[in-house]
């Protein structure tokens, strides 16, 4: 499918589609060309998936696409942020995940990680999240894990992942050692864990999906607008120049 409107900015590829429909068939192309690709180069493709209605959305046009089995066969699917919830909650991103696109695609639960299942306290399951990324992804030259493809959404706030404007998460945050972190604030009601940008900029690909108006002017503003990273935490990644990054928007 040729994408509409592809346009280059600071090596990010932002893609503006004029139906969200659109936006995720054409990402669910672009999931099995990354899987295909690093089956081919690394026999393993590691994905952390998002949470939120967009990647609900684009769960459901992905698992309709069927991806191949044998390279499904050969991925390993995280979550790259989430809330303090039982994975049988409506509000789990790993639930949402498994119940509307892992489990109809057939891929083995062995080949699926979720960040929080309630066992221990959102600070040690981040912990141990991140041990566990340092025990089964390859690592970089600073021993930080590597994903083939990180999935991010964007709130009208200017939050990514579980990054929300004003948190005591984003002071000094490019200096913090952590990979993966606890919020140790309710947000929306619920305690939260996150990736943090130096494991999300360490990705091979980062995939931003924020459709509609509302996203569109938020997002204009971040790239646009002076850097204030505590204001609107998502310009840590937008405005990072990582040349793996595409970002798709839609009217
Ligand atoms: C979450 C997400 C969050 C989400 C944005 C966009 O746990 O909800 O990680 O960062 O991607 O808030 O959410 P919507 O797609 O629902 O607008």
């Amino acid at each position: 499918m040729d994408a509409p409107g592809v346009q280059w900015l600071n090596k990010m590829e932002l893609i503006n589609f004029d139906e969200q429909h659109d936006l995720y068939s054409w990402a669910a192309n672009k999931f099995s060309a990354l899987g295909e690709d690093a089956i081919k180069n690394r026999r393993q493709f590691d994905v952390a998936l998002s949470g939120g209605s967009t990647a609900q959305a684009f769960f459901k046009t992905l698992a309709k696409e069927r991806p191949a089995q044998e390279m499904l066969s050969h991925s390993a699917f995280f979550v790259s942020d989430e809330r303090a919830v039982p994975l049988t909650s409506a509000d789990s991103n790993a639930g949402n995940a498994w119940r509307m696109l892992l489990d109809p695609l057939g891929v083995l639960p062995s080949n699926y990680f979720p960040l929080y299942d309630g066992s221990q306290s959102p600070a040690l399951c981040a912990h141990a999240y991140e041990q566990k990324l340092k025990g089964c992804l390859p690592l970089n030259e600073e021993g930080i894990p590597i994903f083939d493809l990180i999935y991010l959404g964007i709130g009208e706030d200017g939050h990514t992942a579980s990054l929300f404007p004003h948190s005591a998460l984003l002071i000094d945050i490019m200096h913090n050692p952590c990979l993966v972190q606890a919020s140790g604030e309710p947000v929306n009601g619920h305690e939260r864990i996150t990736f943090m940008p130096k494991l999300i900029l360490s990705a091979r690909h980062i995939c931003v999906m924020a459709p509609g108006a509302g996203k569109a002017r938020i997002i204009d503003r971040m790239l646009h607008e002076p850097l204030n990273c505590e204001k609107w935490p998502a310009q840590l990644i937008l405005r990072s120049g990582h040349p793996g990054l595409t970002l798709l928007l839609s009217s």
